[in-house]
């Protein structure tokens, strides 16, 4: 039996979300039809719309349902900054955010844009005070994430939301991995932009949703129809956005789940080996640990986890088999060779404590054999 310990890259499909999903391959038609066949699907969507936003708090027609996270965290930096181009030149994020969010700042960039990249502290941490003093006089957009994907840190992004209005200036949060970890609730940040993916509540991949505030302006990236309110035109994708709605449904009527006790059993069984835990002290959500050991300093120890049936992430992006040393490790002061060696282990509603003892097993195992990885 295979132990799944990577919810933070893709959480497995509530089996209740699969079924609704099956329901809305039969509702064929086109949500923008008027006929019988098309009112159904536009129900549908519809229906989903109200869910997403009864799970996050808030108004369901400010939503516009996207292909997913990176979509939508595209929306709200592009289309935002373009559409208030006028007002200034200026963006704030930080330099741990996804590349889903640091590659369209890079994109305002290229087209004349200045953005500052706000550093964490050696915890994690995104201070209000460093976003505060990184506000110009032309600064129109501020986007900090809500938890990070990697290390799970949580920001404290009512108070950035507050210190953005307080100077006019627009705030997003990419709220994808903290949305069904922890309360995320809009009427309380109030945020102007808000991004959510349905495959990290245990809902289907190539869904996502952008919340944004009424009087936000935001510039379309996808031309065509008048779908979701002119922001994102293209036929919906009927059956993912029920699924979507289901599992927001789901979440909203069950509550988040409980994790914490699973982290603290894995943290103190990790107690009595080599390995270190990072941002240990910091707020993290209640389902993420990011550790090295310093004995698998370079090596594959993901491939080595693999071999023993376990499913764990490198804490760094991974392309064409090259392990590229973590932006966001190294922002935290770690060298490059601890930056390409960090494991982030990742649980959720399905994990079991047998699961997180099995894990503490062969990292005990792996301590004493070394990695059975080749390097
Ligand atoms: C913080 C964060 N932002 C954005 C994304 C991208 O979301 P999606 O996979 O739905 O495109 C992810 C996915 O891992 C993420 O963790």
């Amino acid at each position: 039996m295979r132990i799944y310990l990577d919810y933070n890259a893709t959480t497995p499909l509530d089996p209740r979300v699969r079924e609704a999903m099956l329901e809305g391959f039969s509702q064929f038609g086109n949500p923008s039809s008027i006929h019988a066949e098309g009112r159904e699907a536009r129900a549908l969507v519809d229906e989903a719309r109200v869910r997403v936003a009864r799970s996050l708090n808030c108004d369901h027609r400010q939503f516009a349902f996207t292909s997913g996270g990176t979509e939508a965290n595209n929306l709200a930096i592009l289309g935002s900054a373009r559409a208030n181009r006028s007002r200034g030149l200026h963006i704030v994020t930080t330099s741990i955010e996804h590349s889903a969010i640091l590659n369209p700042c890079r994109q305002l960039e290229r087209e004349g844009f200045n953005v500052t990249y706000v550093p964490p502290t050696s915890q994690g941490l995104i201070e209000v005070d460093t976003i505060r003093k990184a506000i110009r006089a032309d600064t129109i957009l501020i986007s900090v994430m809500m938890a990070n994907n990697e290390i799970g840190t949580i920001q404290p992004v009512r108070e950035i939301a507050a210190a953005a209005r307080e100077r006019q200036v627009l705030f997003h949060t990419d709220a994808i991995q903290a949305y069904g970890k922890i309360p995320v609730d809009i009427g309380e940040i109030k945020p102007d932009l808000l991004s959510i993916s349905a495959h990290k509540i245990y809902g289907p991949k190539g869904a996502g949703a952008l919340y944004h505030a009424p009087h936000v302006e935001i510039e379309p990236l996808v031309r065509g129809g008048t779908h979701e309110q002119g922001l994102r035109a293209g036929t919906e994708n009927v059956p993912a956005i029920h699924g979507f709605g289901v599992a927001a449904q789901i979440l909203t009527s069950e509550g988040l789940p409980e994790l914490m006790s699973l982290r603290t059993l894995l943290e103190k069984g990790l107690e009595s080996t080599g390995v270190i835990i990072l941002c240990r002290d910091a707020l993290r959500l209640p389902n993420t640990i990011n550790l090295y050991h310093p004995a698998w300093i370079g090596e594959s120890m993901v491939m080595a986890f693999d071999l023993e049936g376990i499913a764990v992430s490198n804490g760094s992006a991974c392309s064409a088999g090259i392990i590229e040393p973590s932006h966001v490790i190294q922002a935290l002061g770690y060298n490059v060779d601890v930056s390409r060696s960090v494991i982030r282990v990742s649980f959720g509603k399905y994990t079991t404590e047998g699961e997180v003892r099995t894990f503490l097993r062969v990292v005990q195992q792996l301590e004493r054999t070394g990695s059975g990885v080749s390097q």
